[in-house]
């Protein structure tokens, strides 16, 4: 790395504290700077984090008290916890590191700030690097740990990165949840004591808890007002997030890769690079952080984030294992005909030797099965292009079975540690592939290239992952080494996906893990959505998609129309409430379109050419949220607006229904209160229009008083139900 790179007026200030040459770093966003303290030969601080500071309050800023250590380290001051820990080549516990260089340096969408951190006796470095976007406040912070020792060191700590939370009401919101049930939203205010949330399942890691947090300064959590810290980690494997609550006048923030069982021997002038925090600040409350993530998801991260999303059906729900040649071509008919733009053949289509009936066989054996599909994948795509629709297929590439030509051939590229039998998964056969295997990552890139060499029409790739890893063990890396398996099984997937990623940057990838297992923005970069769950019941989508809306954007929450009853929870809820709440994702499909009646699908027809109208408010707009669900008063509500705040779309779910019930009015927000705003009802159902259909009114209005909204639809009286919902579309008029 070059260090001499030029300092930037405001980013570096030089002072005089405590008899050293202090230098301030500052690193800014549009609305926001962190201040870091970096007096060479000193300790790296933090000296603040939140709003932008004014440069007469960068020249005066002496920092508060008590701020601390910007990476602390283990062993020299051991009773809090540390991001950093080391057992350096000659066995010594302790670390001390100090300020050696400061570089910043610039390219067109951010500027890198590195402080370059020596320890005071060992030839041991960290890179403490700040990356802070010109046009969005995201910044991401991570470490690079360069080994100059002359033997190896072994890491037992390696957070990517740490932040000071200052005391006083913060609350923590974050998601947990489980198999069908993910992104609970979960909001708790931080007590004194240890809070953790962390992953272990090895290939996945957001079905339970998530790797992002926000945290709320001001008091319990609001969404469109107070202070918030938001944080990110962006890695698709194991990671821990720590809150200490010392007795110190800080929350003390960590989060990283999860070092249990993974301490990592870095060899000699080897650099063990950490995966970035993404770190954003937002005084409009948790919705206004979300829109920051959203906004940098889009705009730096999500594969092809700049794009709009086709409406597809996916074969899942509609006939499970039960592939074939006709079955496919109707249901690619039935998608085409209520306008839909893509079908997507999932599971069961593959297997030679074995068939893929069910779930406990030939995940590896990735050949078209011509006993179900006679015309092979050409078949499919002749039928997709006679239908004038694109077509996609599902794969399981880092996956195998115990029943499968690819086992029987190498059952050394699974992992597994010696001496044990291997731990199944699903379908009592199941078995990761060891990616750290350098043949085995050409094995699963492989799978992707073949099937896009030979059949380049191919579309859209769901990309599953339906086991943990159950077995601690790689076949390929050394002895020494078995603790590097699940950061090494990352490394592989990352270098696969690279490869995938730069032979076809167009094709359209979803990450889905049984569900919502991969909704991260480690994983993101190379897909271009995910499941949010299999779970596809409407009402506890809303709470799924309200708290998955947190970090990640709609465009990227595939969100799918499903049967009913539902296949899940066995609910049943009409088929106009499953619409509008799909259409506050990525709208797509996930049912037989040959049992639905006419009318269905002609509602659907429907609602399919208007979310093509909504679309780019939907997958490319502001998020706000108005109303949670899980405030429990009957109702949830959101919004998204447009950038140029013309055109926004409004949902409104009703969450339960009891006779005489009062529900609260919702007021809109993120409008321009200056615009006036003509209002329609998208997918209406009702025999009359609402009251305000057609009507104008200011944005002032609307963000002051909502719309007054009925209960329920008025339809014949062999329609009623309990469930209710509204989407409305606002249009600005001159
Ligand atoms: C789990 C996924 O989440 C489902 O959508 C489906 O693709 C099945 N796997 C197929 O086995």
């Amino acid at each position: 790395m070059n260090f001499k790179n030029r300092m930037k007026s405001l980013a570096c200030l030089s002072l005089v504290a405590g008899g050293l040459w202090a230098q301030n770093v500052c690193v800014s966003t549009p609305n926001t700077s962190l201040l870091l303290s970096a007096p060479a030969g000193g300790e790296l601080r933090i000296l603040y984090y939140g709003e932008k500071l004014a440069e007469a309050d960068l020249k005066t800023y002496e920092g508060d008290r008590g701020m601390d250590a910007a990476y602390p380290v283990y062993g020299l001051t051991c009773i809090t916890e540390t991001a950093l820990a080391v057992t350096h080549a000659d066995g010594n516990l302790t670390t001390e590191m100090v300020v050696d260089q400061v570089a910043t340096s610039d390219d067109d969408t951010s500027t890198k700030t590195v402080v370059r951190l020596k320890d005071k006796v060992y030839p041991f470095y960290v890179n403490v690097c700040y990356r802070a976007y010109h046009d969005v406040d995201i910044i991401e912070a991570w470490t690079e740990i360069t080994n100059g020792e002359k033997k190896p060191v072994v890491l037992t700590q390696f957070a990517s990165a740490y932040l000071p939370i200052r005391r006083g009401e913060v609350w923590l919101s974050h998601l947990h949840g489980s198999w069908a049930n993910e992104g609970q939203l979960v909001q708790e205010p931080l007590t004194p004591g240890m809070k953790v949330i962390q992953n272990k399942d090895g290939a996945r890691n957001s079905h339970t808890d998530h790797a992002e947090v926000m945290f709320s300064l001001d008091g319990q959590p609001r969404e469109n007002a107070g202070r918030v810290i938001g944080a990110a980690l962006c890695y698709g494997g194991n990671y821990k997030l720590r809150v200490e609550t010392h007795d110190g006048d800080y929350h003390q923030f960590f989060a990283g890769i999860n070092e249990d069982n993974s301490a990592y021997r870095l060899e000699k002038d080897e650099t063990f690079v950490t995966p970035a925090l993404a770190l954003t600040y937002s005084d409009e409350g948790l919705s206004g952080a979300s829109r920051n993530f959203h906004r940098w998801g889009r705009e730096y991260k999500l594969a092809n984030g700049d794009k709009l999303r086709k409406i597809l059906l996916n074969s899942w729900e509609g006939v499970y294992f039960d592939i074939n040649q006709e079955g496919m071509d109707q249901m690619m008919a039935d998608i085409a005909a209520m306008g839909g733009e893509l079908f997507v053949m999932d599971d069961g289509w593959f297997g030679g030797k074995y068939q893929r009936n069910k779930d406990n066989s030939s995940l590896g054996d990735w050949v078209v099965d011509k006993r179900k599909l006679p015309e092979g994948i050409e078949g499919l795509l002749a039928d997709a292009k006679k239908h004038g629709i694109k077509f996609g297929i599902w794969i399981e590439p880092e996956m195998t079975n115990t029943v499968s030509e690819l086992y029987e051939k190498h059952p050394d590229w699974i992992l597994k540690a010696p001496q044990r039998d291997p731990v199944l998964g699903r379908g009592g056969t199941q078995l990761v592939l060891d990616l750290a295997n350098p043949e085995v990552q050409d094995f699963v890139f492989g799978v992707v290239d073949d099937l896009m060499t030979r059949y380049p029409e191919i579309d859209y790739i769901k990309w599953d992952a339906n086991m943990p890893i159950s077995n601690h063990g790689s076949q390929y890396l050394p002895a020494d080494k078995q603790s590097h398996m699940y950061i090494e099984y990352h490394r592989g997937f990352a270098k696969v996906c690279d490869r995938i990623r730069a032979k076809y940057p167009d094709l359209t990838i979803q990450a889905c893990a049984s569900g919502g297992g991969r909704a991260n923005w480690g994983i993101l970069p190379w897909f271009d959505e995910f499941w949010v769950s299999d779970n596809t019941d409407a009402l506890q989508r809303i709470y799924m998609q309200w708290g998955t809306s947190y970090f990640f954007p709609a465009i990227a929450m595939a969100s799918h129309i499903s049967a009913a009853p539902n296949h899940q929870t066995f609910r049943t809820i009409p088929l106009k409430y499953r619409i509008d709440v799909a259409m506050s994702g990525r709208l797509g499909m996930e049912i037989q379109p040959k049992n639905m009646t006419g009318e269905e699908k002609k509602l659907c027809k429907k609602a399919i050419a208007e979310y093509k109208t909504i679309r780019p408010v939907v997958q490319q707009g502001d998020i706000y949220r108005l109303l949670s669900p899980y405030d429990k008063l009957g109702l949830a509500s959101l919004m998204y607006v447009a950038p140029a705040k013309d055109k926004a779309v409004f949902y409104w779910w009703k969450t339960e229904h009891f006779v005489n019930q009062h529900l609260p009015r919702v007021p809109m927000a993120g409008l321009n209160p200056d615009k006036l705003y003509r209002v329609h009802e998208l997918n209406r159902i009702d025999n009359e229009p609402l009251a305000f259909e057609g009507k104008v009114f200011s944005g002032a209005y609307l963000m002051a008083n909502g719309l007054e909204i009925p209960y329920n639809h008025k339809v014949d009286y062999h329609k009623q139900n309990d469930y209710s919902s509204r989407v409305l579309y606002l249009e600005a008029v001159e």
